[in-house]
């Protein structure tokens, strides 16, 4: 049993770290794609300072995000081969898509964009960067796809094409596809603020700093309805009828949590930022900036809530009403379970301290970092 919970434990830490890298992706790659294509078509030939920043910030979250994902993956292939069973055959073929399809296609167009930066007009780099967020929301299909499997699950032994489509053309599917692509939009609108609110406060008149701020309070506001409609809609979609599972009572206070965080930044970005930052008051109010400033700090933990509150409302099932969390478990024995433990927490911890230096290193220099004396 005390396997099982180290296991487990393993399982969320590794997945977790992975995952506020992965939001952070899929929040950042529309927006530079858009503003991107806006530039040029406005005549532009190179990227505008808010677009350069916002690059940096994605290219060292990606490279980092790429390391938390090969830690989970490492963990995943030591403490989850339990004996095999046709039930995997359709994750196993989503992840394979996921890796093969969009992993791959998305780091060779990042490669690409990366070394065309300085040479290729702007027009082609927003074409660029329009294949690589494709890919990123791509990666999140497969994903969440293979999730609503496991909640899910679908009688077929195989992902054939028309299997493939049954399990995304469904509630259990749609909805949290739906509520992570808003929730990942809140959290790159976040950085936008918070980085914008950085930028006044070394120069409180930058016109950069304050259009972050403009374009991180507005997708906030237009995210936040499909959030939380799909948020609503994803407790009725997301597990059959009828099939028994041991929810903790304290779940529900995590979830209480998330609903009253996301209510709370609709309401704020439509009836107190929104039109503060559409009179300008905003960029003069010391306290409402310095807010800004720490905003990044309120959707990640949320991000982390939901996730957990997900996995953990379908316990004690790997694949509900099919396989089991402790069948899915490796036999490894009590004594390879700890030092794997060790092994991981070291990982996870050094990976956290590697994207604290990247992101520093990244951001060296730049006027949202380098505070006024
Ligand atoms: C507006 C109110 C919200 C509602 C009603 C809501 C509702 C839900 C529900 C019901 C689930 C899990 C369903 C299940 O058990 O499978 C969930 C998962 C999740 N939520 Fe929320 N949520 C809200 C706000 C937020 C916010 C503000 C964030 C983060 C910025 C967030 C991020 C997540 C994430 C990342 C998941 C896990 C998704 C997955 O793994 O499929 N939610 N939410």
């Amino acid at each position: 049993m005390a396997e099982l919970t180290i296991a487990r434990l393993l399982f969320a830490t590794t997945a977790s770290v992975h995952y506020l890298f992965v939001a952070t992706t899929l929040g950042l790659t529309p927006i530079i794609a858009v503003l991107s294509t806006l530039s040029a078509l406005r005549g532009r030939r190179q990227p505008t300072p808010i677009i350069d920043l916002l690059a940096r910030i994605y290219v060292a979250n990606y490279g980092i995000g790429i390391v938390a994902g090969l830690v989970m993956e490492l963990q995943m292939a030591m403490l989850w081969t339990g004996p095999g069973t046709d039930e995997y055959g359709p994750i196993a073929g989503l992840l394979a898509l996921e890796t093969v399809v969009a992993f791959f296609l998305e780091s060779t167009l990042l490669g690409v964009w990366l070394a065309g930066r300085k040479i290729i007009p702007l027009w082609l780099q927003s074409a660029v960067f329009w294949g690589i967020t494709i890919t990123a929301y791509a990666s999140m299909i497969f994903i969440v796809t293979a999730n609503s499997y496991l909640h899910d699950p679908i009688p077929t032994p195989q992902l054939t094409p028309a299997a493939f489509w049954a399990l995304v053309d469904r509630p259990a599917t749609v909805w949290p596809l739906i509520h992570i692509a808003a929730s990942s939009l809140i959290i790159g609108a976040f950085w936008c603020a918070t980085f914008g609110a950085n930028w006044l406060r070394t120069d409180p008149l930058s016109v950069p700093g304050r259009r972050l701020i403009r374009i991180g309070v507005g997708i906030a506001a237009l995210a936040s309805p499909p959030l939380a409609v799909a948020g609503f809609a994803q407790f009725d979609a997301a597990r059959p009828e009828g099939v028994p599972t041991d929810e903790p009572d304290w779940l529900h206070a995590l979830a209480s949590v998330m609903i009253l965080t996301g209510m709370a930044i609709w309401l704020l970005t439509w009836f107190v930022l929104g039109p503060l930052t559409l009179n300008g008051a905003i960029f003069r109010g010391k306290r409402w900036l310095a807010l800004l400033r720490i905003g990044l700090w309120v959707p990640m933990p949320i991000l982390l809530i939901g996730w957990i509150y997900r996995e953990l409302s379908r316990q004690p099932w790997f694949i509900v009403g099919r396989v089991t969390v402790q069948e899915a478990a490796s036999p490894i024995g009590t004594p390879a379970m700890l030092t794997l433990a060790a092994v991981f927490a070291v990982l996870s911890a050094v990976t956290l301290a590697v994207a604290w230096l990247v992101f520093r290193r990244v951001l060296r220099g730049h006027p949202t970092t380098v505070v006024a004396s």
